[in-house]
């Protein structure tokens, strides 16, 4: 059985509990993050941890504890739940308090993690194959750079692209891609990289940083702007990244094989970049 964190203390997954006024599970008030972890390690926690940081005070939101313990907490759900490949998932919300549309002046912040184990992660068999993906509606609110748990649309759009048996649904807003439902987009045209500027549009991937600083070092050519929908389905690769998925290549776009309809060079050199120098860099 799984040993979760529930603010401050670990408790066997059947034990653990939040209340039913908590404003996470009323009002999806509530942010997060996902960690993932390779060889017992985690990948680039700095990140997430500043991400997190981030996301809490656009929100107004307290941190419920330092970085360094929030580490602690992280290493030893990894060592409870002995995981070698797998992710660490954390969410801070603003608490348990009477239900009440303002935010509450003296909540104290919910603070949960818990780990799922995903042996051989970094070896999925879809990073061979590649993914279909279909174009949605981006039909979120308006702040999608602060990480919260509002996962409702993201979370129809892709059970809507597996009902058209696709893997994952890009969205699409103004003719222009923003992101996947969990992760962020990419084609490949000319030789050059092209993904969406940082923006409220999208969520600020902490796997986007590392392997656009990557492709740049790599000489690759990076440039940080919308795409549209056409410009995806004539590209000559495609891709997304997360802290899940790493550097996963797509080979369809709406029914249309991209490019020769295997994963690309870009997208495979990259993969393997990102995997190498994170597992280096992991702590
Ligand atoms: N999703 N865009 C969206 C909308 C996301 O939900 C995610 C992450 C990303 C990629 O961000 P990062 O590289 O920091 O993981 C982009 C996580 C993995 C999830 O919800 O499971």
């Amino acid at each position: 059985m799984r040993i979760v964190h529930v603010n401050g203390e670990y408790f066997p997954e059947d034990q653990a509990r939040v209340s039913v006024f908590d404003r996470g599970f009323l009002f999806a008030d509530a942010v997060y993050e996902v960690t993932s972890v390779l060889d017992g390690k985690l990948i680039d926690f700095p990140g997430h941890a500043a991400r997190l940081a981030r996301s809490l005070a656009e929100l107004d939101m307290d941190m419920p504890v330092t970085e360094e313990e929030i580490l602690s907490i992280h290493r030893e759900m990894v060592t409870r739940n002995d995981i070698t490949d797998g992710l660490v998932y954390l969410q801070v919300t603003r608490g348990a308090v009477d239900r009440d549309f303002l935010f509450p002046e003296d909540a104290q912040p919910t603070i949960v993690l818990f780990t799922q184990a995903k042996p051989g992660l970094a070896d999925s068999p879809a990073a061979r194959t590649g993914l279909k993906v279909v174009t949605l509606p981006d039909r979120r609110w308006g702040r999608r750079d602060i990480k919260t748990v509002q996962l409702l649309y993201p979370s129809m759009a892709k059970t809507e692209a597996k009902r058209q048996g696709a893997d994952d649904a890009w969205l699409v807003e103004d003719g222009h891609v923003t992101e996947g439902t969990s992760n962020n987009a990419y084609i490949v045209r000319n030789g050059t990289i092209v993904t969406r500027q940082l923006g409220e549009e999208i969520l600020h991937g902490i796997t986007r940083r590392a392997v656009l600083a990557f492709a740049r070092e790599a000489q690759m050519k990076v440039e940080e702007r919308p795409f549209t929908v056409e410009e995806a389905r004539s590209a000559e690769e495609a891709f997304v990244t997360s802290a899940s998925a790493f550097v996963m290549p797509v080979v369809e776009i709406d029914g249309r094989p991209v490019g020769d309809g295997q994963p690309g060079p870009v997208a495979r050199r990259l993969r393997e970049i990102y995997l190498e120098e994170s597992r280096k860099a992991a702590i």
